[in-house]
């Protein structure tokens, strides 16, 4: 271990050090170096895509592996499907050979280095659903051999790492540490934040020994600036769960208070930048129809079960999921409470949403409040429910198929009886929606770019 890699170790970290290092440590660690190692990414989505393209831009032999077939495909015809990479930079790796993708485990073999970027949804009840993690971790075992380094990325709870990965390669009778190596690096990306990106965000990394977390330092340092290393899997594993939580804690609190605003007469929004004058100790959160994504809303689900194990109620967490997940039920009731002021019945009632995705300018529908909001009024038996997304051509709700409007015209905005601003997406017009709505109920203060009358606004949180 390099010296200055050490001084950036926690102390506890640091004490257990080895001083002998096995022949396949030297060997990956001189190919990590020198560029010679080969990476392979197994999971093609949002994490781990950006990943590949990364170390195949920094002259890595890189290999991705998917087993969607679709994506496999598209990539190695130097298609790129993600927005937050150019399409020049996924067409330029392709072409010099330095990535290419497939959907054959047995290229795995090939590689030196592996990364884990699977999906961890929950189950119906809401528990962990690690199974992806472990089908991808078989498919590692069946090719395991000497020097390799396995890093998972995935976001799952504390233990996972060694008690439910390294089980399944240690029965390969290869010895971690030694023979192989296993650490936790979770991942940080922001779909849709330019300044802060793969490799300009700093990542956390712990490994299974000190070595294992010396080796993930090195390849990780191959594309990203800053590495952290920390004592083991389990706190990497659980600092990542802080991160996410800690969002989802501060978001259920302005969405609270938004309900509160609204019965005391007095706008969240306001409140929030008020408060966000404070130099020192206020972060300003705000309030929304919801959470939605793969992290905010899923993550704080994976530490309440773990923590169950130990006999222990996670009551912050759980206090914050009930509370986001009201959201969406709480703006259909903002909705319906529109619709009973017009001369129409609520199954009659054409109701637009603006935005499907779940936050703005990302093309990503996973468990999206949008979608709630819609598959909520549907059920409430209104029957004209339509949506316009630039960036979701069509969603499946509530047993139908909806397909956004083409475009937002002044015909469309006014034969509605209330227009929801769902998402915030920049490209969504407020002075033209506001001109041609009869009324629009904001649940992202989008409407407070308005330069006419709010006459016609019901603002989530602001107590009108
Ligand atoms: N999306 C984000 O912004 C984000 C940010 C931080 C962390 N994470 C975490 O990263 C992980 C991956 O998330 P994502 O958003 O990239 O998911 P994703 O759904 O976009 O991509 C996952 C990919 O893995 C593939 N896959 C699943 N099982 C596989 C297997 N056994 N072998 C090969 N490929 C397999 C899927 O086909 C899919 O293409 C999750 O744990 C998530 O919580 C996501």
């Amino acid at each position: 271990m390099s010296d200055r890699t050490q001084e950036r170790m926690p102390k506890n970290a640091r004490k257990n050090v080895k001083t002998r290092t096995s022949k396949s440590e030297q060997m990956l660690m001189t190919r990590i170096e020198d560029g010679s190692v080969t990476v392979g990414v197994i999971g093609l989505g949002y994490v781990g895509l950006p990943i590949a393209v990364e170390f195949a831009k920094a002259g890595i032999h890189t290999i991705g592996l998917d087993l969607d077939e679709r994506k496999v495909k598209q990539l190695n015809a130097r298609k790129n499907y993600l927005q937050d990479l150019s399409d020049a930079e996924v067409a330029g790796v392709v072409k010099s050979g330095h990535l290419t993708a497939t959907t054959s485990s047995a290229d795995l073999a090939k590689c030196d280095v592996i990364y884990i970027c699977v999906p961890t949804p929950f189950t119906d009840n809401k528990d962990p659903d690690v199974s992806h993690i472990l089908h991808a971790t078989q498919s590692i075992a069946s090719v395991l051999r000497k020097g390799q380094l396995i890093i998972l990325k995935s976001t799952t709870f504390p233990g996972t790492t060694e008690r439910y990965v390294q089980p399944i390669l240690d029965k390969t009778k290869l010895k971690c540490g030694s023979d192989y190596f296993l650490a936790f690096s979770p991942e940080r990306i922001d779909p849709g934040n330019t300044k802060w990106t793969t490799a300009t965000t700093p990542v956390v990394v712990g490994g299974v020994t000190p070595t294992c977390t010396n080796l993930a330092v090195a390849i990780n340092k191959r594309i990203i600036a800053q590495v952290v290393p920390v004592s083991n899997p389990r706190v990497a594993e659980l600092e990542k769960l802080l991160e996410n939580i800690f969002r989802s804690v501060n978001i259920a609190l302005v969405n609270e208070l938004a309900q509160l605003c609204d019965r005391m007469g007095i706008n969240i929004w306001e409140v929030v930048e008020a408060a966000a004058t404070k130099p020192f100790g206020f972060m300003p959160f705000y309030p929304g129809p919801g959470i939605g994504g793969h992290c905010i809303l899923i993550d704080p689900y994976y530490l309440s079960w773990a923590a169950r194990e130990h006999d222990f109620v996670t009551n912050f967490i759980t206090l914050a999921a009930e509370v986001n997940e009201s959201m969406p039920f709480y703006v259909r009731g903002m909705i319906e409470r529109e619709i009973a002021k017009q001369p129409v019945r609520l199954s009659d009632a054409k109701v637009l949403l603006l935005g499907m995705a779940f936050k703005r300018d990302v093309d990503d529908l996973r468990h999206s409040p949008a979608l709630k909001v819609a598959e909520l009024l549907l059920a409430d038996g209104v029957k004209h429910v339509s949506y316009y997304d630039p960036y979701i051509p069509e969603v499946a709700v509530g047993g139908r198929v909806l397909k956004s409007h083409p475009s937002l015209t002044s015909t469309i905005l006014a034969k509605h009886d209330v227009v929801v601003i769902t998402t915030d997406h920049s490209a969504i017009d407020v002075d033209f929606i506001a001109k041609h709505a009869k009324v629009i109920v904001d649940t992202r203060n989008a409407t407070k770019k308005l330069k006419r009358s709010r006459k016609n606004v019901v603002l989530l949180g602001e107590g009108r």
